[in-house]
């Protein structure tokens, strides 16, 4: 069953064809990155605008890519495929309707089932995606009922999660995502946009150690998230009382390094904490991850630690998929459409659910 998936919920315009829920065809992610920068975060209006650009080219270069036909066949190209999935919540409202309408037209237009996708569920999903490096003879899917942490520049939630449609939400953040702690602690240290990425290799030089940032981990039992405290205390390293004393210009290279690395391994922490708790409360026989910052590779060290010591399989994506794309939701789009879960021509594109 080949499946075209469309993604426009913050700033990656993306668009793939997806083979049975796992074969990835073609995965094409327009990223804005460029237009965002010099505002040190997305500007939803500008984001709308540039995926209204560019959507079209980016599904005909996906259908390309994925063997459908050649750029300007877009019509025989879509005969072949069986659903068109989309993601229609959560997300930025005016980049939502632009994904949305451009699957409801195709949709119409190729006669094709429209499969409503969420985005949250379809980053957990992303860890069935085949990694062109995985020896598919020893790959097994995960096992239900499974944990599932979300961890992203708008998402921390943890799930119990029984099927991939099926999620109970037992733990969310309280202020902060943890990938928008990782891009404030990358402005105050002045390195750039988006700062995961950035913390990341700058880490790598940097002890972990030098700096002990207090962890927010909540009530004794709490399974939520904060991450606002650790975001200000870096602040106040960095910046001296009030935040306003001095700023990184003055710091060297390796003194950011080191705060980079210190608040890396404390972000690490507070999720490897409460995936531990939730271990513990709920029956569980693997553990899934997904979403941008699931591309830390401290983070992905820590994980796989864990499931080491709780025995249990540990699932993250392949490092392209952990970031928004499209393979995700069309993934996904498999085995909803066998569930029969289609939507009308009336789908509606929602911001927050
Ligand atoms: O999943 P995603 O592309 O978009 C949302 O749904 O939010 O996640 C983007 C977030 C950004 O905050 C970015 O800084 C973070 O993921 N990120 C990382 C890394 N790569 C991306 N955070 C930490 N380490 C990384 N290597
Ligand atoms: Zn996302």
């Amino acid at each position: 069953m080949l499946i075209l998936g469309i993604e426009t919920t913050c700033d990656e315009t993306a668009a793939a064809v997806v083979r049975d829920g796992r074969e990835v065809l073609s995965s094409v992610v327009g990223s804005q990155i460029e237009l965002h920068t010099k505002f040190g975060g997305v500007v939803p209006e500008i984001a709308a605008r540039a995926h209204l650009e560019n959507i079209n080219v980016l599904i005909a270069e996906a259908l390309e890519q994925a063997g459908l036909g050649a750029l300007g066949q877009a019509r025989q190209a879509g005969a072949k495929l069986d659903g068109i999935a989309v993601a229609h919540a959560p997300g930025l409202i005016g980049c939502l309707l632009v994904g949305v309408a451009a699957a409801k037209a195709l949709a119409f237009a190729w006669d094709k089932p429209l499969i409503p996708i969420n985005h949250v569920q379809a980053h957990l999903y992303s860890v069935m995606l085949q990694d062109d490096r995985t020896d598919t003879t020893a790959w097994q899917p995960p096992e239900f009922p499974a944990l599932g942490l979300v961890i992203s520049g708008g998402h921390s939630s943890l799930y119990h999660v029984t099927a991939f449609d099926q999620l109970q939400r037992i733990g969310s953040t309280h202020d902060d995502a943890v990938g928008e702690a990782f891009d404030k602690v990358a402005a105050i240290l002045q390195l750039g946009y988006p700062g995961g990425p950035l913390i990341d290799t700058l880490a790598q030089q940097g002890d972990e150690h030098a700096i002990n940032f207090p962890l927010s981990m909540l009530e004794k039992d709490s399974l939520d998230f904060s991450f606002s405290g650790i975001k200000t205390s870096v602040l106040y390293f960095v910046n001296g009382k009030q935040g306003r004393e001095r700023d990184a210009s003055v710091m060297t290279l390796q003194q950011k390094a080191d705060v980079a690395a210190s608040f890396q391994r404390a972000a690490a922490t507070m999720l490897i904490e409460k995936l531990r708790r939730a271990a513990a409360r709920y029956p569980a026989k693997s553990i899934m991850v997904g979403g941008g910052v699931s591309a830390n590779s401290v983070i992905r060290r820590r994980l796989h630690q864990l499931g080491q010591e709780l025995g249990m399989p540990v699932y993250i994506p392949p490092l392209r998929f952990c970031t928004d794309n499209a393979a995700m939701t069309a993934g996904l789009g498999y085995p909803l459409m066998k569930a029969g879960k289609i939507a009308g021509l009336d789908l509606e594109a929602i911001a927050t659910v």
